[in-house]
């Protein structure tokens, strides 16, 4: 890839991953990712981020066509999580930086990826800036979004937030600015992203918002370490993150199953007849064909999230549990629950799920409804029941 001048002497100098399809279980099976680092030429240059390691020598092309290695000055790590420092190694190497300016988790970690105490690390916690020349680095430890570690760089004279995962998509391609595709397709991959990334982090990012406002930083362009960069439209994505941070959910309920001769499938739809008449948006999402990371953001966007399994063994069928692990750990506030399935004899599932969705602080709504082997009409009329229940739990919770 081509380096790209994004303001006057800063350059996107990243690569592009055309082929990722799963980032430890996110799928990307539509779009792939891209890994952004950023040049900063000044009397000081800086280079900031890096790409995995798998990336390095396609990075290095980029690179090199700008500025011999040798020439920086500086390298920066806004976290280092591998794919943004898997090139360190071989960047130390051919840069022989000064110094390697890191926040103070930034420094442990780094030492724990890489152990090199011979590196010229220089801890930076927040407040402390860097003079390159024409222009100030300021540092802002940003916890937990995404690793400990992780920190964004505000370059003032350029109005330039450089904000590491943050505000990111997975979205390989060949454009590098937000106003070069489709706005509503770029919101949706945000949102996605936000779903499988940051949610559990909800609450540091309405703080970490809160601290920019008071820090005073006045942003014109934010440039994340995935995806493309906010030149047009940073005010929506920080304007996004604020809302999708305070989980107000819709008037929406997500049905996720599995199934196995069809029964828990049947009791889904007609679950889904009850939502629906009774006013509720409603997506059923049945779990052979729907990823776990693309049904996350339908449940960040629902009030409610109910779950169907077939008793399988004793249990609930695997992908059930699959789905529940992940939603567990991505911690969605606020969401109300309802549990269904059909059973042939024994029928535990949906007593599991409901303790499961209850130690994930889903409240749940309806007692749990399982109907024996095939669905009756009158379990079909129950199931119709059940959702229009789970409804009127949406609407006493949603304002219209
Ligand atoms: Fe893109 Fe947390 O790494």
């Amino acid at each position: 890839m081509q380096p790209v001048e994004i303001k006057k002497n800063i350059y996107w100098v990243g690569a592009v991953d055309w082929n990722l399809r799963n980032f430890h279980g996110y799928s990307l099976a539509r779009q792939g990712t891209t890994y952004n680092a950023y040049l900063v030429k000044d009397e000081k240059t800086a280079l900031f981020d890096s790409v995995p390691a798998t990336h390095t020598e396609e990075f290095l092309h980029t690179l090199r066509s700008i500025i011999d290695p040798a020439a920086i000055d500086y390298l920066v790590v806004n976290h280092v999580e591998p794919d943004h420092s898997g090139a360190l190694p071989k960047l130390v190497e051919l840069v022989k930086p000064e110094k390697i300016f890191c926040s103070p988790v930034g420094k442990q970690t780094l030492l724990s990826h890489y152990h090199r105490e011979d590196w010229p690390y220089e801890v930076v916690p927040s407040g402390q800036t860097l003079n390159l020349g024409q222009r100030t680095v300021h540092f802002l430890e940003t916890r937990m979004l995404h690793w400990p570690d992780s920190m964004f760089s505000f370059l003032p004279e350029d109005k330039l937030l450089i904000s590491s995962d943050a505000f990111g998509q997975n979205w390989a391609a060949s454009e590098r600015f937000d106003d070069q595709v489709d706005l509503g397709a770029l919101l949706d991959l945000s949102a996605n992203y936000y779903a499988n990334i940051i949610l559990p982090f909800s609450p540091l990012v309405q703080k970490l918002l809160a601290k920019i406002k008071e820090l005073g930083w006045e942003i014109e362009m934010i440039a994340p370490d995935h995806g493309f960069i906010w030149r047009s439209h940073a005010a929506e994505i920080v304007a996004k993150y604020d809302q999708w941070s305070r989980q107000i959910p819709g008037r929406k309920a997500v049905i996720v199953y599995d199934t196995m001769w069809k029964s828990t499938e049947t009791m889904a739809k007609a679950i889904a007849e009850g939502l629906i008449k009774t006013g509720i948006s409603t997506r059923i999402m049945h779990l052979k064909n729907a990823h776990h990371s693309d049904v996350m953001p339908e449940i960040m966007h629902a009030q409610a999230v109910l779950f169907g399994s077939s008793t399988h063994n004793n249990g609930m069928l695997p992908l059930v549990a699959d789905m529940l692990t992940y939603m567990k750990g991505l911690k969605p506030q606020g969401k109300i629950g309802a549990v269904f399935g059909s059973y042939g004899w024994s029928g535990e599932a949906v007593k599991q799920i409901t303790e499961i969705l209850q130690s994930a602080k889903v409240e749940i709504v309806v007692d749990g409804l399982r109907v024996k082997n095939v669905p009756t009409v009158l379990d079909l009329e129950e199931c119709m029941e059940f959702g229009s229940k789970v409804a009127r739990e949406i609407i006493a919770r949603v304002p219209e």
